[in-house]
């Protein structure tokens, strides 16, 4: 039997990012297909390269409240039911559609495991255990048992066809599963986005052990993980800088802090995590200064400290606005769900017991967060008038231009409205993929 748990906070929002993306992700495609003069099939595929057993035992505020735990879905499933949905969205706007997931898991129980899973999900009849991904006809699920960063090329050959797109899920444990070389493949690949999970909570503990001289072999190993997933080991100077009795490599700017006062252990915590995802940031934009990349830092449930990052990367601007406002509610989700366990575990019975008086939801809503500020439609509107005035672009053109923005989709489209009412920008109806503007 595999190794089953309940679902972290920060696992669940981890999830709600990638459902939430994937439908987005599919409807920004299908949307700039609709009036596409090619009518050929088009084909999406979605790879979860570290599958696990695809489910949980519950939530764990359930777990802490002893209240029996109703099966939660992992990756694999979520993203073979947000594919079926692509399907059904997709005949609805007319678009002809063929999907396909490719589940990899390593462990051979968590493999059996996940296979029961998809059977009691109500996938039986759509398994294929095969590495021949050619051959899968459509709404076929490959599932292969085996160490995902060694087949890319097998990967590749089939999500890299005409007239498809592929999502990759990255979600190994540690670093072993992101050897950069693994991750470059598949990132610089066009109409291929992927979700990179960076189990940063490791890092600065293996950073540590990098310092020290004479390592055990499976020691020196886990250290060798991280130079691979950096692609150099780069990283350990980072480590170096900020260990406490060594600050010779400090930027200047962080040694002219430093010297005012000697920094606080939280606050070099603080410095070496901004360091090292920089760095990380670096690594994924040197493969692709094309790529458009989009992260966020989950926390463990009850601790004031990141577990990891999400880095998403994609070359579609329309896909990187969207993933702006998919991050920022994920945010505001993961403020809530930690509010909502840590109040449940301080009101918890004894491990065993049953709960007497559990708290009702309403009793569980965490006060309004301060909500960061958003940009107005002034602010949007100069930013696009700074890059546009004179000009005659489409929106397509737009987009690209401000994929790198923290901007949501929906604010830019009021700004162009806005733009329009102020006689900044002329435009027709709707600003859509290929409507002109005209910029006074
Ligand atoms: C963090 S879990 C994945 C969780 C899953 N993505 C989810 O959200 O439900 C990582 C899984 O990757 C598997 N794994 C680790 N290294 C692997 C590799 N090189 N190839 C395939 N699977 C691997 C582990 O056995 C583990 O089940």
């Amino acid at each position: 039997m595999a190794d089953l748990h309940p679902r972290d906070t920060q696992t669940k929002v981890k999830h709600e990012i990638l459902s939430k993306y994937l439908d987005v992700w599919g409807g920004i495609i299908i949307g700039g297909l609709i009036n596409s003069k090619r009518k050929t099939q088009k084909h999406f595929i979605y790879v979860d390269c570290f599958s696990y057993t695809g489910k949980y035992l519950g939530e764990k505020e359930d777990s802490v409240q002893n209240k029996s735990a109703e099966t939660v879905y992992g990756s694999p499933i979520i993203g073979v039911m947000a594919l079926d949905r692509l399907v059904s969205f997709a005949q609805k706007m007319g678009v002809s559609v063929r999907v396909n997931s490719i589940l990899i898991e390593k462990d051979k129980k968590r493999y059996e495991e996940l296979i029961n899973t998809l059977n009691e999900a109500g996938f039986s009849n759509r398994l294929v255990e095969t590495t021949d991904f050619h051959n899968l006809s459509s709404g076929q699920i490959a599932i292969v048992n085996a160490d995902a960063t060694t087949i890319p090329n097998q990967l590749l050959s089939y999500t890299t066809q005409p007239d498809t797109w592929a999502f990759y899920l990255l979600d190994p444990y540690g670093p072993s599963g992101i050897p950069r070389d693994f991750v470059e493949k598949i990132i610089r690949q066009e109409r291929h986005d992927v979700m990179i999970n960076f189990i940063y909570e490791d890092l600065p503990r293996k950073g540590g052990l990098a310092l020290k001289e004479n390592l055990k072999p499976e020691l020196k190993q886990q250290v060798d993980n991280w130079s691979n997933a950096f692609g150099s080991d780069n990283w350990i100077n980072i480590a170096r800088v900020l260990s406490e009795q060594d600050n010779e490599f400090m930027r200047n700017d962080e040694k002219e802090f430093a010297e005012k006062r000697p920094l606080t252990s939280d606050e070099i915590a603080d410095l070496k995590e901004h360091r090292f995802v920089e760095a990380y940031l670096e690594v994924l934009s040197s493969i692709d200064s094309s790529l458009t990349i989009k992260l966020v830092n989950l926390k463990f449930s009850d601790k004031e400290r990141t577990i990891f990052y999400l880095f998403l990367t994609t070359h579609d601007a329309n896909g990187a606005l969207a993933l702006n406002e998919v991050l920022h509610n994920a945010k505001l989700l993961e403020y809530e769900l930690r509010y909502r366990l840590q109040l449940i575990k301080r009101t918890a019975p004894p491990p065993g017991q049953p709960h007497l008086f559990p708290l009702q939801d309403e009793e569980l809503v965490p006060p309004k967060p301060e909500k960061p500020s958003r940009p107005t439609n002034e602010e949007i509107g100069k930013v696009i008038t700074d890059m546009f005035s004179g000009k005659q672009v489409t929106k397509k053109d737009i987009l690209k231009e401000l994929a790198n923005t923290f901007f949501f989709r929906s604010e830019v489209d009021k700004a162009l409205r806005y733009l329009r009412k102020q006689k900044l920008v002329e435009f027709e109806g709707d600003p859509r993929q290929y409507t002109s503007f005209t910029f006074h």
